[in-house]
């Protein structure tokens, strides 16, 4: 959804930007575009070729961070907050992530955790009767998983929150974030921080099966 949203609003500023360009009449960019777009080639200076990275290197800086394709999570069943929740309202994370410390799966919080408050604060909030919906009729809460890790790693919170590794280390600012966005861990970040913290390095005892 996202991407159609950008990729129109692109195509109808490019659409704006020729009909200034040409004054009204697109058909002159066909005609004297491709004969100007010669002459520029022909002439290719060192600015042509500054010019054409900056641009290049503006496209990737937009694609991977700015476009907001990228930047927004996923989106979930109810638009749940961690930022006004875990930040604003600063709910401690094992309040919701009760297991994290026990278990090697955290899990994400059955409806009841959230009714809990709900019940009571804005318990006609059109999202939170949705909430009540699931309740009543015994459904977990479709949320959508964000974070991976692949299928042959053995991965353990217990271990590593023993530590006391913050969970911002691994999942980022979770408390300014509205919607998490999801991240595949690459192995070279469970093994850059095994090497600082001098951890099990023996990848296919410790970590793969
Ligand atoms: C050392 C890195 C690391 C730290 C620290 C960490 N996590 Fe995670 N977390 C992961 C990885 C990797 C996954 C994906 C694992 C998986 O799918 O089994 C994950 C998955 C999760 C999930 C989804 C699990 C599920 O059952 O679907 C939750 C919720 C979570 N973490 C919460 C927390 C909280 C809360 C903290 C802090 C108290 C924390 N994590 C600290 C690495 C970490
Ligand atoms: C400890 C109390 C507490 C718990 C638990 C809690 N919330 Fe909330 N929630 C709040 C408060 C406080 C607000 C702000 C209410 C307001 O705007 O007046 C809020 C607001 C919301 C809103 C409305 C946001 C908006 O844009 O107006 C949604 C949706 C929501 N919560 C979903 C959830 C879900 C889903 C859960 C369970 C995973 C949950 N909440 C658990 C306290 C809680
Ligand atoms: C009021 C309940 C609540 C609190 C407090 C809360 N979370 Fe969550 N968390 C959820 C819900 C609901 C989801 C699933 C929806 C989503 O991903 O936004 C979730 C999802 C996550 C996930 C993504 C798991 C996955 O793979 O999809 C991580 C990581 C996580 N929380 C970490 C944290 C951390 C770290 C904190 C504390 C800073 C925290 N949470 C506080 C309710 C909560
Ligand atoms: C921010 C630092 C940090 C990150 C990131 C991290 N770890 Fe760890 N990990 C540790 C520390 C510290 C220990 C040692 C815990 C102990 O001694 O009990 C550990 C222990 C482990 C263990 C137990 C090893 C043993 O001795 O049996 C496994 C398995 C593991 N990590 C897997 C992973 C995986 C998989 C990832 C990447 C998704 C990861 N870790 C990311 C710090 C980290």
């Amino acid at each position: 959804m996202e991407i159609l949203i950008t990729t129109l609003s692109v195509l109808g500023l490019l659409a704006t930007a020729i009909l200034i360009g040409t004054r009204g009449r697109p058909q002159r960019l066909f005609s004297q575009g491709a004969e100007s777009l010669g002459r520029i080639w022909d002439n290719r200076g060192p600015l042509f070729w500054v010019m054409a990275c900056v641009l290049l290197a503006l496209g990737f800086l937009f694609y991977f961070y700015a476009s907001p394709a990228t930047r927004i999570g996923a989106a979930q069943p109810i638009p749940f907050s961690h930022q006004l929740h875990a930040g604003v309202k600063a709910i401690d994370c094992r309040f919701c992530h009760s297991y994290v410390a026990r278990s090697i799966h955290p899990g994400l919080p059955p409806v009841e955790k959230c009714l809990y408050c709900h019940k009571y604060i804005i318990a006609n909030h059109p999202e939170i009767l949705k909430e009540h919906n699931y309740f009543n009729t015994d459904t977990p809460t479709p949320w959508v998983k964000v974070f991976y890790v692949p299928e042959h790693v053995m991965f353990n919170h217990q271990r590593h929150i023993r530590k006391e590794i913050a969970c911002e280390s691994c999942h980022g600012e979770v408390k300014q974030t509205e919607r998490l966005k999801g991240k595949r861990f690459k192995m070279g970040f469970c093994i850059q921080c095994h090497r600082e913290k001098k951890a099990n390095l023996d990848c296919w005892l410790a970590c793969h099966n």
